[in-house]
């Protein structure tokens, strides 16, 4: 390989995100697609709670575990509610949305008072969950239950809001029979969304495959 890049842009985030010739933040276009978990959550009073988060992965299939990240406050104060909620309950459930439910999946990330269900406000379906009280999106072709098990706190970032790692561990897995090919999740007919940055999105509609060397 002699295709080594000559001219490099350098940004020091202590610095600053936007250095000419950047009139926007790039580094959330850089890290790029980032799949959504659509974190649903009940308070303990039962209000449910719908919200994206693209700051979401898979960390590890056994034991089977997700993360997903509440950076800032809720639009009210406070934390936000996909993270109250899951530290009061200690349950959620992490819909994976595709490209059929774009519009709702993001109309769930409007700021609306706490007691607001973002799932009803969408006119998405609850469907219970087999092991966990939050229900899944009844559209969706995927759904992961997951217990909470911990909250790690971020390092203190630039604004004076606090940002947290949640991390839980998955109970159940839903999958729509129609999403099954052969025996294997076929990614063309789930057709997922993923983030990436500013206000743009990609869905995954073409896939190839390499084998390992070894
Ligand atoms: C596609 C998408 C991805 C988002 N990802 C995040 C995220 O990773 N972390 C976050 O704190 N907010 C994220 N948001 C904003 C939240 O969805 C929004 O703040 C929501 O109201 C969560 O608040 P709640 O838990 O109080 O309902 C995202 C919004 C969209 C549309």
């Amino acid at each position: 390989m002699n295709n080594v890049k000559d001219k490099m842009l350098f940004i020091d985030p202590a610095v600053g995100m936007k250095p000419p010739p950047f009139t926007h933040d790039p580094l959330k276009a850089l890290v790029v697609p980032r799949p959504i978990g659509w974190i649903s959550s009940m308070s303990a009073a039962g209000v449910v709670n719908l919200a994206p988060f693209s700051y979401f992965n898979l960390v590890s299939g056994d034991p089977p575990c997700v993360i997903y990240c509440p950076t800032g406050d809720h639009a009210d104060g406070g934390a936000k509610d996909s993270l109250l909620n899951v530290q009061e309950t200690g349950e959620f459930v992490c819909v994976l949305a595709n490209y059929a439910l774009r519009e709702q999946m993001v109309l769930t990330s409007k700021h609306v008072p706490r007691n607001v269900d973002e799932m009803a406000l969408a006119g998405l379906t609850p469907v219970p969950s087999v092991k966990v009280k939050p229900p899944r999106v009844g559209e969706s072709p995927a759904a992961l239950e997951c217990v909470f098990r911990q909250t790690i706190e971020l390092p203190p970032g630039r604004r004076p809001e606090r940002n947290y790692i949640v991390m839980g561990e998955i109970v159940g897995i839903h999958v729509s029979e129609e999403i099954v090919v052969d025996g294997k999740v076929d990614v063309r007919r789930m057709r997922p969304v993923a983030r990436l940055g500013y206000d743009e999105y990609a869905v995954i509609d073409d896939v190839f495959a390499m084998p390992r060397p070894d």
